[in-house]
């Protein structure tokens, strides 16, 4: 295994992705340290939802590896590994398309995410114990969203949608989780509660984000990675980072990317 200091969580290395000759990443190297919010910026067409991707092995890079080294057992190379393997490790990911069960009520799409049960039909037939419904109460809690435990996910307004999807991941005690736009589609006040909230998980664990919303990354980014064409183009502090005149130029000076 690649040595790094004891702060690293996830080490990407050397990463490159190619799909039919067109390069979507290039050799990006990145440090992700333990109980920080690490985001992913960069225009449109960037390279961020592949980066994580490749994190969570959706995509194979044609060069490179991902190490996980979580706290107090051995550390593994995610790239190679099966998909569902990583997330049982403790790698979770929330993708840019919202995937609750609009059907289901909050307590049931949370039900599904525990370990263990693996699909509705393990659910119906495995109940829940004591302390997982406990857990995922407590989860619900967190999220603000426990005297919503009965209602369909369907009902449930934009934002809560979000956080229910944070739900479902914190549930299942992840080291690290992989967060793709959580604030797409919110108002201002909702995209706030949304990053206090992630402050809070933080103290639990590590939080890689991808966002355009500046405010927000402002609001609670330790470390920021500017990506641009499949490269990392700079990285560190949010100030640092966003008076970057490149930055400026490639990014900032657009406008704005949301809509784009
Ligand atoms: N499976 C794929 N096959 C071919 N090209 C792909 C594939 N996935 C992504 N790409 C291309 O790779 C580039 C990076 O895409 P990616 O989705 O990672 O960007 P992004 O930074 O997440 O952008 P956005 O901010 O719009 O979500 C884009 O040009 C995209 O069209
Ligand atoms: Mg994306």
């Amino acid at each position: 295994m690649p040595k790094t200091d004891n702060n690293t969580v996830l080490a990407i290395k050397n990463i490159s992705v190619e799909f039919d000759g067109f390069k979507a990443l290039t050799d990006v190297r990145v440090d992700v340290k333990r109980h920080t919010i690490h985001f992913f910026i960069g225009p449109n067409g960037a390279g961020k939802t592949t980066l994580l991707d490749i994190i969570c092995a959706k995509t194979k890079p044609t060069q490179g590896t991902v190490h996980f080294y979580p706290e107090g057992r051995e550390s593994m190379r995610l790239t190679g590994m099966k998909e569902y393997k990583i997330v049982n490790e403790g790698v979770g990911r929330k993708f840019q398309v919202p995937s609750v069960f609009i059907n289901l009520t909050v307590q049931e799409n949370m039900i599904l995410s525990l370990k263990g049960h693996k699909g509705i039909i393990d659910s119906m037939f495995r109940k829940p114990t004591k302390p997982e419904l406990a857990r995922i109460n407590e989860t619900l809690e967190k999220v603000g969203l426990a005297d919503k435990a009965d209602v369909k996910a369907g009902s449930l307004a934009h934002g809560q949608k979000q956080w229910l999807e944070i739900a479902m991941q914190l549930v299942q005690k992840p080291e690290i989780i992989m967060l793709d736009e959580p604030a797409a589609g919110m108002g201002k006040p909702e995209t706030f509660k949304t990053g206090e909230l992630l402050k809070e998980i933080k103290k639990e664990c590590t939080i890689i984000v991808v966002e355009h919303d500046m405010d927000f990354v402002k609001q609670i980014a330790d470390t920021v990675t500017v990506l641009h064409e499949g490269k990392v183009l700079t990285e560190g502090k949010v100030e640092d980072v966003l008076a970057n005149e490149t930055v400026q130029a490639v990014y900032l000076g657009r406008g704005g990317e949301r809509d784009a």
